[in-house]
C-alpha cells in the first residue's frame, strides 16, 4: 500500500470572482481556516487578484497560484503573463494544460512542453492537468490519451525537474458537470500515470509524483476520493468558490490523517 505524507487541496477558481468576491471569500475562509502539517491548501484567483491575494494570505499556509501563464521569458506578447511577472507578486506555482486552455485557447501538447519548460527554468511549480473527454473514455482510449498527454509535456524533463511536477487527472467529462469519476476511476488513472511516468523515470521517481483529482469534487465525495491509495488530493472547481464548502473539502483531508 501506497503511504500519502501529504493531501494537496487546491482550489481553481477559473474566470469567477471579482476582486471584493475574493476580498470576502479570505474574510470568511480566513476565521476557520486552520492549518494542518499534512495538507497543503491552494488557491488559484484570476491574474488581477493575485497582488492582492498574496498580501492577504501572507500570514497563512494557504499558496496563491496563478492559473496560466506564457512560455517566453518575455517579448511582444499582448495580453499575455511572464513567470517572471508571476514570481514579482509572489506566486511560485502555476496551473497549466487545463482542459478549458487546452479546449478554448488551443493550448497543445507542445505548447504546453514549451510551458513546463518555463516553469523549470524560473524555478517555479507546474500543476499540470491531463484528462480525457467522454468520447475518449466511451472509445476505449482514455489511458492512451492521458500516457499522450504526460509523455508528450513532460518526458522531455530530467529526473531532478520532477521534484516542481504536479499532476492533476481532470476527466473532462467530470468538469463542472456534477458527474464525478468514481473513487475507482480516479484511482486506476492515477495508477495508469505512474507507471507511464515509472516507464522512463523508474518506481521511485514515479511513486512519490502528487497526482490529483479534479472534477465535481465537493464536501459529500472529498473524503472517498482522498482515500484512495494513489489520489494525492484535489483540484476543486466550482466548490472551491464557497469558503464554507472548500473548508468542509479541507476537514476531510485533515481526517484521512486523524
Ligand atoms: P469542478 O470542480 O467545477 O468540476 O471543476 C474542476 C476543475 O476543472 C478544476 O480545475
Amino acid at each position: 500500500m501506497r503511504k500519502k505524507k501529504k493531501i494537496y487541496v487546491a482550489g481553481n477558481w477559473k474566470m469567477n470572482l471579482d476582486l471584493k468576491e475574493a476580498e470576502q471569500f479570505y474574510a470568511v475562509f480566513n476565521r476557520h481556516y486552520r492549518s494542518h502539517p499534512h495538507v497543503k491548501v491552494m488557491i488559484a484567483p484570476a491574474f488581477t487578484h493575485l497582488y492582492r491575494m498574496v498580501y492577504l494570505y501572507e500570514d497563512t499556509d494557504v499558496e496563491i497560484m496563478a492559473q496560466n501563464m506564457h512560455w517566453a521569458a518575455k517579448g511582444a506578447y499582448t495580453g499575455e503573463v511572464s513567470a517572471a511577472m508571476l514570481k514579482s507578486v509572489g506566486v511560485e506555482t502555476v496551473i497549466l494544460g487545463h482542459s478549458e486552455r487546452r479546449q478554448y485557447f488551443c493550448e497543445t501538447d507542445e505548447i504546453l512542453q514549451k510551458k513546463v519548460q518555463r516553469v523549470i527554468e524560473e524555478n517555479m511549480t507546474a500543476v499540470f492537468c491531463v484528462g480525457e473527454k467522454w468520447e475518449e473514455r466511451e472509445a476505449g482510449r482514455h489511458f492512451q490519451t492521458v500516457a499522450d498527454q504526460v509523455k508528450k509535456a513532460l518526458f522531455s524533463l530530467h529526473p531532478e525537474d520532477w521534484e516542481e511536477i504536479v499532476i492533476a487527472y481532470e476527466p473532462v467529462w467530470a468538469i463542472g458537470t456534477g458527474q464525478t469519476a468514481t473513487p475507482q476511476q480516479a484511482d486506476e488513472m492515477h495508477r495508469h500515470i505512474r507507471e507511464v511516468i515509472a516507464s522512463k523515470y523508474g518506481n521511485q521517481l514515479a511513486g512519490r509524483i502528487p497526482v490529483l483529482y479534479g472534477g465535481s469534487v465537493k464536501p459529500e465525495n472529498a473524503a472517498e476520493i482522498f482515500a484512495m491509495e494513489n489520489v494525492d488530493g484535489a483540484l476543486v472547481g466550482g466548490a472551491s468558490l464557497i469558503p464554507e464548502k472548500f473548508l468542509d473539502i479541507i476537514e476531510a483531508a485533515k481526517q484521512y490523517f486523524d
